[in-house]
């Protein structure tokens, strides 16, 4: 019997059951490789006739140590890492083109470097002048990294075989190409190969790896996802280009919580620490205005103040606009269904715009009932007492759920001057032992207490 052959594309991954020069998949030539499963073999040398090695089984119980870590020296960094660097992990920081990767990534170095690792710092980007220049406006001219300018992945590997760093900075995974691979560097199967072989590579050596990949949006090179699951942990640099602040966030760590964030400030002389971010954000806050509304958040393991703002204007187009920026569009429409639906309050000929203050994204549900504050705020044209913090999930029947972490936010609210704050009801505290807590058990006693209205 003829064995059945299968082909797949090495840039797109799409699979064929015959050879072409061209993929139907992605539209690339000379991408179509047979694939050969390691189980097959040649014919009659079915899986039985050729053994792999026997692999080693143990139990869950099992006794590991945890991981021993090495602090960097910037705490915003080392927070986010889950408490400092792993030896021998791999690190994706993931970001769009000129959001700050290097400059984090050569601070991290530098910082690295002082507390006794070894560092190497390869930019696939930049000259080593360029680095260089970089470092002298960062002011780490002194700091003991090691600089390379090269993209050739067979060279940069046969030089950490003879260097052995303890870490090493790839700037970026999408320069890099491997010398065995037809396709062009920043291709998916370039990408995916030199990836693959420098975390396997470090994790052989026992040398910390990180890879820099840029957020690319015209899918031309192959963004930073494709590398997500071959690295321990996984973090984006987040911010707006006219903002100086930037959030470097966990989005997976196999060492630490993800969904911790890190601030920082872009500044001339590079990135600063950004210790008490609530602080921040509320920093450019006004008077209380209509429409503006202070969130009590939790990112990762520290309470976050935020500011969201909304305005509503009569709509001149047919269709409303529903304009978010930091939030969940998605929220946002279910939350001005339960107002329209559960309350009462319309906002069909009503264009909507959210944005929450300082470039911080938002993904918490707790921040409904801010959302919905911010919005009938704006609607109404009331403000909210500047002194009032508001959290809480409004569910789809319109009632308030608790949520996490209540002690933490008012605490923090608490510290930065918010004496009042609105709340979902919470079943067995009284608002006795928070004198400035108004619980509300759903979004219609809300709208009415707040606003007189609904
Ligand atoms: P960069 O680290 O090159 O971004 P990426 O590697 O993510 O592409 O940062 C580029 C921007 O940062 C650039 O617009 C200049 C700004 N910058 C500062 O504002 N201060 C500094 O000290 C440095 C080094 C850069
Ligand atoms: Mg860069």
């Amino acid at each position: 019997m003829a064995k059945a052959q299968t082909f797949s594309c090495t840039a797109c991954g799409a699979t064929h059951n015959k050879w072409s020069g061209r993929c139907e998949g992605c539209g690339d030539w000379n991408t179509i490789v047979e694939d050969t499963p390691l189980s097959s073999g040649p014919a009659k040398q079915s899986l039985g006739s050729k053994r792999g090695s026997s692999v080693v089984l143990s139990d869950l119980s099992t006794k590991e140590t945890p991981p021993p870590r090495t602090h960097s020296g910037i705490d915003e960094l080392d927070r986010v890492l889950g408490g400092g660097l792993v030896a021998a992990s791999a690190i994706l920081v993931g970001g769009d083109p000129g959001i700050g990767k290097s400059t984090l990534l050569l601070q991290a170095a530098a910082s690295f470097a002082q507390n006794g690792l070894k560092a190497i710092y390869v930019s696939g980007e930049e000259s080593t002048a360029q680095v260089r220049m970089r470092a002298h406006r960062l002011n780490l001219t002194q700091s003991p990294v090691k600089l390379a300018a090269e993209t050739n992945l067979r060279n940069i590997l046969t030089m950490l075989e003879v260097e052995k760093p303890d870490i090493v900075i790839i700037d970026s995974i999408q320069t890099m190409w491997a010398d065995n691979i037809a396709s062009a560097p920043g291709s998916v199967s370039q990408v995916r190969s030199a990836a693959h072989e420098l975390t396997n590579f470090a994790k052989r050596k026992g040398m910390a790896v990180i890879l820099v990949g840029h957020v690319t949006k015209d899918g031309q090179i192959a963004g930073p996802r494709i590398v997500e699951h071959m690295v321990d942990t996984v973090l984006y640099f987040e911010g707006e280009r006219g903002h100086q602040f930037r959030i470097l966030r966990a989005v997976k760590n196999r060492f630490g919580p993800a969904d911790e964030i890190g601030v920082f400030e872009m500044t001339g002389g590079g990135l600063a620490e950004v210790t008490n971010p609530s602080a921040l954000f509320l920093s450019e806050r006004d008077e209380p205005a209509p429409g503006s509304v202070v969130f009590a958040g939790i990112e990762g393991t520290r309470p976050v103040l935020v500011e969201f703002q909304a305005l509503v204007a009569p709509t001149p187009h047919s269709q409303p606009r529903r304009t978010v920026v930091g939030w969940d569009g998605g929220r946002l429409a279910m939350i001005l269904a339960v107002l329209e639906s559960r309350c009462s309050i319309p906002f069909s000929g009503l264009d909507v715009y959210l944005n929450v203050a300082g470039g911080l994204k938002v993904s918490e549900p707790a921040a409904d009932l801010a959302v919905a504050a911010a919005l009938l705020s704006a609607r109404e044209d009331i403000a909210i007492p500047a002194d009032t913090v508001v959290f809480g999930e409004i569910s789809l029947s319109g009632a308030l759920r608790s949520v996490g972490q209540f002690e933490n936010r008012l605490k923090e609210a608490k510290k930065l001057g918010f004496s009042k704050a609105i709340t979902p009801t919470r079943s067995k505290e009284t608002s006795g032992d928070h004198p400035g807590v108004r619980q509300m058990p759903d979004l219609t006693s809300f709208v009415g207490e707040i606003f007189g209205a609904g």
